[in-house]
């Protein structure tokens, strides 16, 4: 099998750690990430040692931070020349009271849509270098139990809910996977795929991380017993990142390493620019100028 160098955020725990744990199995080159140096180093070393790997790699960046994004993403492309995959994996869901970030956007917003956008556009300088490069977004069924959108408020300053929240960042990032494909499509870099997922209801610390009310609290621990090992839910992640069936696929939401139908309730190709054109400006002071 051929190797890959592959960078997954979010992999200090959880999914993205077993997802790099399997990568890491196949030989290739995995750049873990977490949002501190001590939690994205200790997940390098564990990797190291479970999988006998040495080419494994760390950095680290709060992803409510777009400056400090950016400055990983610095570090990133002065180490690596190369990048044939990212697995944009990083996400939560937060609490019922609406917090914002060093930059003012909401949080759930911040890390399950913006982060994503922005790494996207600045590794796109060395993802190109790769003869098969594959973007990787991991969102989540969730998308279709957005609650009603409202374009003119976004970031839900109005009317947040973290269910709201979570739900329309998630589908917003399935929005923002299609139009990149296009895009690179349209710029004549059809050697990038780029394509978004839903992992399955996963026994992670997934939901744990804020109070959402009794009664949500309990429907959650509810759930754990029946949710998948983290193992599994990095299935569709791990083929996406390197089956050849999906060489040439772009644009698309898989569950189940399945091509499946997204939401299509709010689905307007207007409404898909809306999104991908306030990501642009949110990102704008951090963005570069591509240039192929
Ligand atoms: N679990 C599920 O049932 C489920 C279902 C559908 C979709 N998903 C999606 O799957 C992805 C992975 O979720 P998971 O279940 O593995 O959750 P998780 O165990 O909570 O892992 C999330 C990862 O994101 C990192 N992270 C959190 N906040 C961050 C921040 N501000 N800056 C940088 N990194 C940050 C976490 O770091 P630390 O924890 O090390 O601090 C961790 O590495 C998410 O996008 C989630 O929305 C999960």
């Amino acid at each position: 099998m051929e190797r890959k160098i592959i960078f997954i955020t979010g992999s200090s725990g959880g999914i993205g750690k077993e997802t790099a744990k399997t990568l890491a199995k196949q030989g290739n080159t995995v750049i873990v990430h977490g949002p501190t140096k001590e939690l994205a180093e200790t997940a390098c070393k564990e990797i190291k040692s479970e999988t006998g790997n040495q080419k494994i790699d760390y950095v680290y960046a709060d992803f409510f931070s777009l400056a400090d994004i950016k400055r990983m993403a610095n570090e990133l492309k002065k180490k690596y020349e190369r990048l044939d995959v990212l697995i944009n994996n990083a996400g939560a869901m937060f609490g019922t009271e609406r917090e914002t970030t060093i930059d003012g956007n909401e949080k759930t917003f911040a890390l399950n849509l913006f982060a994503p956008f922005l790494l996207s556009q600045l590794l796109l300088e060395v993802l190109v270098k790769s003869p098969a490069a594959r973007i990787i977004n991991v969102s989540s069924s969730a998308h279709s139990l957005s609650g009603i959108l409202n374009l003119n408020d976004i970031q839900l300053e109005n009317n947040y809910t973290f269910g709201t929240a979570y739900g329309q960042s998630k589908l917003y990032l399935i929005w923002v996977t299609q139009h990149l494909a296009t895009e690179l499509k349209e710029k004549g870099l059809a050697h990038i795929t780029v394509n978004s997922l839903h992992p399955g209801m996963v026994k992670t610390a997934f939901g744990q991380n804020a109070k959402k009310g009794f009664l949500i609290d309990f429907l959650l621990k509810l759930s754990r017993p029946f949710s998948r090992k983290p193992k599994q839910g990095a299935e569709t992640a791990i083929y996406l990142a390197t089956s050849k069936d999906v060489e040439n696929v772009t644009g698309k939401y898989f569950s189940d390493k399945k091509i499946t139908n997204p939401s299509e309730k709010f689905y307007t190709k207007k409404n898909e620019k809306i999104i991908w054109d306030y990501c642009m400006q949110i990102t704008k002071p951090y963005l570069e100028k591509f240039t192929n």
